[in-house]
């Protein structure tokens, strides 16, 4: 049994649907009930448990030899990770794969790579065999501002230079392979797509993609803070990704790893692709 924390998410709903496909039995965890039925008529378990819930996190591994964990980047997430790995160890799970962020260790700068690497600390820390799944920035990213771009023709563009941009379905796929054959302990795997693509490139595809010009229009720091913030984020996470995406400019988000097509022996997913598989979102 391999249970699937942040089973509904970007890369939990596709590597529920991976790991079904390889035939593996696998409980998906939600915090939400309404989201319970959906994910048995997958043909996987599905349990309730909130990441700051001890005992339903228990519950929910208990039995299982393998876990997947992933929480939405938050204030809490270091907290939600540390309780979720606590659960498994005591559960008896053998072997985590958790998903963090490309660049975090012991050695990073950035506040994202140090609070990612407190939460990989504690996974080594804890007996069980452990893979680190590292990925960069998500192509599935470019759906958040879908809306926006099918009303204004606008592409709104933070990060400022190039991006080696990964599919969250790779990332998936990944994790799959990691947690259904031999190999993966004690990995690390960054996680990047085959090519960098910047914001000029991808307001291209979508003009492409939709038929109608799509202008690039560059967000700042400070502006892109304050979208957040709006939004509903934490300032301190919001802190957080405006100093990772400040990398953009310089060009440092750019490098290419190549596990993805090492792992899974085919091409990593690309923007362009992603694009036109979407590109009705981005009309209506
Ligand atoms: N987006 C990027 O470009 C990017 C790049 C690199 C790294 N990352 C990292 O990737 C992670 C986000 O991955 P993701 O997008 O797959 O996650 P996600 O979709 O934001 O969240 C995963 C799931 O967590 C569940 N959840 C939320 N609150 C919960 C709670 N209190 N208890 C239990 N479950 C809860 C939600 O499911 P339910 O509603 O079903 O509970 C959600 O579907 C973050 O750590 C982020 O730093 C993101």
């Amino acid at each position: 049994m391999i249970v699937v924390f942040g089973a509904t998410g970007t890369i939990g709903a596709p590597l529920v649907t991976a790991l079904l496909a390889k035939g593996a039995q696998v409980r998906a965890v939600t915090s939400d009930a309404s989201k319970i039925d959906a994910l048995k008529s997958q043909g996987c378990e599905a349990v309730v448990a909130s990441f700051d819930d001890p005992d339903a996190l228990a519950q929910a591994c208990a039995g299982a030899q393998k876990a997947f964990l992933v929480t939405p980047a938050d204030l809490d997430m270091r907290s939600w990770k540390a309780n979720v790995i606590a659960a498994a160890t005591k559960a008896g799970v053998k072997h985590m794969a958790i998903s963090t962020g490309l660049g975090a260790s012991p050695k990073a700068g950035l506040t994202f790579g140090i609070w990612h690497s407190e939460s990989q600390e504690l996974l080594k820390e804890s007996g069980m065999d452990w893979t680190l799944i590292q990925p960069t920035y998500f192509i599935q990213n470019l759906l958040w501002q879908a809306g926006n771009i099918a009303a204004n023709d606008v592409y709104l563009d933070d990060l400022g230079g190039p991006i080696s941009w990964v599919d969250a379905r790779d990332i998936a796929d990944v994790a799959a392979v990691a947690l259904t054959s031999d190999g993966h302990a004690g990995k690390a795997y960054g996680l990047t797509g085959s090519q960098a693509v910047n914001g000029d490139e991808i307001a291209a595809l979508l003009s492409k993609a939709t038929g109608r010009k799509i202008v690039l229009q560059h967000v700042s720091p400070t502006e892109s803070h304050a979208g957040m913030v709006a939004s509903g984020m934490d300032p301190a996470v919001a802190d957080a990704m405006v100093q990772l995406s400040g990398l953009g400019p310089k060009g440092y988000l750019a490098g290419i790893e190549t596990t993805v097509s090492d792992i899974l022996n085919r091409p990593a997913r690309s923007v362009a692709d992603f694009i036109t598989q979407n590109s009705a979102a981005f009309k209506s």
